[in-house]
């Protein structure tokens, strides 16, 4: 025999296994990788049809805008800095609003004073005009604030006609009006409120207010701006929190936020200068909040800066300084579009690429999970296929296929366009497809040890693809915009590596619509620093849980694989202590009834003894020893545990053929499945070459051959290629092996014709078959099992099935099931008859016969009423003959060979012929088939003739 074949060379011969069979398959592949194909088609179509519809809709919004902008004046006429040349007027927003600002062209944005919050303007502050503003203050150096305060609202006013905006730059300007987000012109000079408050020190004279206006051109458009006077006081406060708790107290009793009861006036804001001085500088201060809602607005608070820096240069340098505040503006723009362009790709793109990729996933769980349903995968393991080499092949073309569908999937987005491609930098791609695609291939793997039928695999399989995709692209971004959602748990949803698959497509989507750092479009190496961006953070989560999750499938796939019968907690193997022998006997009662049962059965007894012996000085020849070996399936359900194989002995030496008969259910078939291990002994072991089979069953298969009932084929391997890969499995190489493999195909009558050369799906079931015992002796094994090995073919193939086997048995041990009297006598060298989970009566043909069948058969057919004179007849011939068979005037009698000669049984039927019609008689030695039949029922009385 030939050393077992080392790792490489099973991985090599799987993978020219996996070769053929691919090229074989190729259309599936081909359909596969051009699923993406397919999509990133279908999306390029879908977005070229909506950019042709949104483009025609453009040119509509166009010319509505141009209409639109008829009545619009020129905004660059407004303010002194920013002036255009004629030639360049365009048409911009009037003064009618922010609404306007949001489509029109600003290049020359009007310039405005800045100006302070006063009240919200309802009204009450322009109607009454007697009420004055209230500015609190406080500060370590009362006296310091008291001179910063005096002068920081002029009082002399004096308006140079020619320069409006330079003389109101040296006065505070207030307003009433609350100011929105984005806005070209302060609603404050808008049409609806033309009112502003100039603050000032001192009580103000009746008619101190005065108007004027923007427009330095074309005036007429805008209506003048009136500005009131309004006094300011000033009221210090001990401390800021005096300040905090008049504000907070009096904002409780009035729903009207900054209308304070206590005061008359409304305060506008409080300043507080800390631990100010000449020398230092340090102010905080509030401003009035113009509404409820939670943005302060910004636009506010220069006045106030400017105010209180003015004050304190004019206290350092003198009365004369002066810091003014001319204008404020907003940044040029260019006309916008209402409507933004629909990017299907981006949009569209977090959904369809996950689908896309997680496609992957069912297809591999599915390729699994049919392997292990349709025991392929143990038939090549019980031919010597170790469970690395196997991982190694299926975890590389797995792989390799996914790299292809990614590949074609990249390359197709690329070609067509597509940004989300295009832009973002190929090496991030690469690694974070390539981490994610390992990562399917390892959760596949964990996943298919809990299956064991494709149906509901393939099921859940796909609930599961589908759904995730849907939950990512509906809640994920929202849970990833919202800021009050923790982080952390953030991390814990990207465990699950579907949604880690979104989020990284995600992140690539944003950064091809919002653009990186840089301001250029598309994510960067660099840009993983980011700490906004999540592709570090999954790509690490990814990695992790990719090793995990090899693992871990590896350690379910040795559990729940009973083939390897290894324990949950396998990996402790080394440090239990070896159970002693006598320990196992935790069911001493049942062995003693067993050994009173089988007391009666010498044959049994002497088998046992025969194994006890082998145990105690192992003879080199005998290949198989079972030593008391039981199996017992846990009832459900309340049921009572059944017995399968209730403690049997059995020793096969090399070169025998033995066969197993009995009746279906028996427990022939759990005995098969013991020894090729696929289940486990409930007690009791055996030997196969020395090697046990509860711990070494990984290293038997390298010697075992196994032909199971239902044959295990690929169906699109042809014959020879079926026994190229078993005989690479048994470490067959170069000429041996294709002459091995010559040399089967011959001999099993599938050479001639072709038929070694087409397709196992192609074949008959004879063919199939034939097949199947050829698997089984190729390389040699010592020993081989095989399950009713001749079922479905036809006499003359059996008759050379048969040959083969009795040439193959010469140096094997064999154990051989069969329904096949005739097949059990022409093949085996001994015969145990097993009848409910045990062995009762073992031995070669001739014995058994002898023993259960010490009788002739004598079978007489005559008219009905001449049955009795048979029956005296045979009565006559032998006192002890008993009748086992009577239906119409055919009787069956079994005659002691001891007690009967035959001459004479001839002599009475020859006169019994002359007495009454006599249309049919035989006498028969005993067959098999009554022996088995005897057996089978268990016949107490044939046990006294033994
Ligand atoms: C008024 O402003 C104009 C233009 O800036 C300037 O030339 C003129 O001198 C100013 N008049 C006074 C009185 O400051
Ligand atoms: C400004 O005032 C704050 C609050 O009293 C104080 O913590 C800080 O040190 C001051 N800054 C300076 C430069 O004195
Ligand atoms: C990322 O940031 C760290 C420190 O914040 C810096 O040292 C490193 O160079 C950065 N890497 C890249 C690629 O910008």
């Amino acid at each position: 025999m030939s050393n077992p074949a080392s790792f490489w060379t099973q991985a090599n011969a799987l993978l020219r296994k996996n070769l053929t069979y691919q090229k074989r398959d190729v259309k599936t592949n081909v359909r596969l990788v051009l699923f993406p194909v397919i999509l990133v088609v279908l999306l390029y179509a879908l977005q070229t049809a909506v950019d042709i519809v949104q483009s025609a809709s453009l040119q509509d919004e166009k010319k509505t805008k141009a209409a639109a902008c008829k009545g619009c004046v020129c905004v660059h006429d407004i303010g002194r800095h920013a002036k255009c040349p004629d030639s360049e007027k365009v048409c911009g927003p009037r003064f009618l609003g922010p609404e306007d600002a949001n489509t029109c062209p600003v290049p020359y944005p009007p310039e405005w004073p800045p100006l302070l919050q006063l009240e919200v303007g309802d009204g009450l502050f322009s109607n009454d005009a007697a009420r004055n503003v209230t500015m609190l203050f406080t500060g370590t150096d009362q006296f310091f604030g008291e001179s910063l305060f005096g002068t920081m609202f002029p009082t002399e006013l004096s308006i140079n006609e020619s320069d409006i905006m330079a003389s109101l730059a040296s006065v505070v300007l207030g307003t009433e009006f609350g100011l929105d987000l984005t806005v070209f012109v302060d609603p404050a000079l808008s049409i609806n409120s033309r009112i502003l408050y100039r603050l000032q020190q001192d009580q103000c004279k009746v008619n101190s207010s005065f108007s004027f206006n923007f427009n330095e051109g074309d005036s007429k458009m805008i209506p003048d701006v009136k500005v009131n006077c309004t006094q300011a006081f000033t009221l210090w406060r001990k401390s800021f929190s005096d300040i905090w708790d008049e504000l907070q107290l009096e904002d409780r009793d009035d729903d009207k936020i900054g209308y304070y009861k206590l005061h008359k006036n409304p305060i506008s804001g409080a300043f507080d200068f800390l631990n100010s001085n000449k020398n230092i500088f340090n102010v905080s201060f509030l401003i009035y909040k113009h509404d409820n809602r939670d943005k302060i607005n910004m636009n506010r608070t220069p006045r106030s800066v400017n105010m209180i820096s003015n004050a304190f240069l004019k206290f350092l340098l003198g009365n004369g300084t002066k810091m003014l505040f001319d204008f404020i503006g907003e940044m040029p723009k260019p006309a916008s579009s209402d409507t933004t362009m629909i990017d299907i790709t981006s949009l569209l793109g977090g959904l369809f690429y996950t689908w896309v990729i997680l496609q992957l996933f069912p297809v591999i769980l599915i390729s699994l999970v049919y392997e292990k349903q349709h025991k392929i995968r143990m038939m090549m393991k019980m031919h010597g296929l170790g469970d690395g080499p196997y991982w190694l092949i299926s975890y590389a073309y797995f792989l390799a296929i996914s790299m292809a569908y990614m590949l074609c999937f990249v390359l197709m987005g690329s070609f067509f366009g597509f940004h989300f491609f295009r832009e973002n930098n190929y090496g991030i791609q690469f690694v974070f497809y390539f981490i994610y695609v390992n990562l399917q291939i390892a959760s596949a793997f964990l996943v298919a040890a809990l299956f064991s039928n494709v149906k509901p695999a393939t099921v859940t399989a796909y609930i599961v693809v589908f759904g995730t995709g849907l939950v990512a692209a509906f809640l994920f971004p929202d849970l990833l915009k919202n800021d009050l959602f923790p982080k952390k748990w953030i991390i814990v949803i990207e465990f699950y590596p579907g949604f880690a698959l979104f989020r990284g497509l995600n992140e690539f989507a944003e950064y091809v619509s919002v653009g990186n750092s840089s301001g250029t479009l598309g994510m960067r190496w660099q840009d993983l620093n980011d700490s906004t961006n999540g592709m570090k953070q999954i790509l690490i989560i990814m990695s992790i849980e990719w090793i995990v999750f090899l693992f871990v499938a590896y350690y379910l796939d040795q559990v729940s694989s009973s083939a390897s019968g290894r324990s949950p907690f396998f990996f402790l193997k080394g440090f239990q202590k070896k159970t002693p022998l006598s320990s196992q006997n935790d069911n001493m009662p049942m062995q003693g009834s067993r050994a009173l049962a089988q007391m009666d059965k010498p044959d049994v007894i002497q088998e046992r003894e025969k194994v006890e012996e082998l145990l105690l000085e192992p003879a080199g020849n005998h290949r198989i020893v079972c030593n008391e070996l039981r199996k017992v399936y846990q009832g459900r359900d309340g049921n009572p545990d059944k017995v399968a194989v209730r403690g049997l002995f059995l020793a096969v030496p090399q070169g025998e053929c033995f066969g197993m008969l009995g009746p279906n259910g028996a427990g022939k078939t759990s005995f098969i499945s013991m020894m090729i291990g696929l289940t486990k002994p409930t007690s009791g072991t055996a030997f196969v070459q020395g090697m046990d089979i509860r711990t070494d069953m990984n290293g038997l298969y390298t010697s075992m051959g196994v032909c199971p009932q239902h044959n295990l084929l690929w169906e699109r391997l042809t014959g020879r290629e079926h026994l190229l890969f078993y005989g690479r499995l048994k470490n067959l190489k170069g000429s041996a092996l294709t002459q091995a493999v010559e040399e089967s195909l011959k001999s099993l009558n599938l050479f001639n014709g072709g038929v070694a050369d087409k397709q196992a799906g192609k074949y008959s079931g004879g063919m199939k078959r034939r097949l199947s015992v050829a698997i089984s002796l190729i390389g040699n094994p010592n020993v081989v099992y095989m399950d009713e090995p001749s079922t479905g073919l036809d006499p003359a193939s059996r008759k050379r099935l048969w040959d083969v086997i009795k040439t193959a048995k010469k140096d094997r041990a064999i154990i051989l099931t069969t329904h096949s009297m005739e097949e059990a006598e022409a093949l085996c060298d001994r015969l145990g008859i097993f009848v409910d989970g045990s062995l009762q009566c073992i031995g070669n043909s001739k014995e058994l016969k002898a023993r259960y069948g010490g009788t002739y058969v004598l079978t007489m057919t005559t008219p009905w009423e001449h049955e009795k004179e048979v029956e005296n007849m045979v009565r006559l011939l032998c006192p002890n003959a008993n009748k086992i068979y009577h239906i119409s005037g055919t009787q069956k009698f079994e005659l002691p060979k001891g007690e009967v000669r035959i001459a004479d049984v001839f002599g009475a039927v020859d006169f019994a012929k002359r007495n009454f019609t006599v249309s049919a008689w035989g006498l028969t030695d005993t067959t098999m088939e009554d022996v088995f039949i005897k057996v089978a029922r268990g016949d107490p009385h044939s046990q006294n003739l033994s």
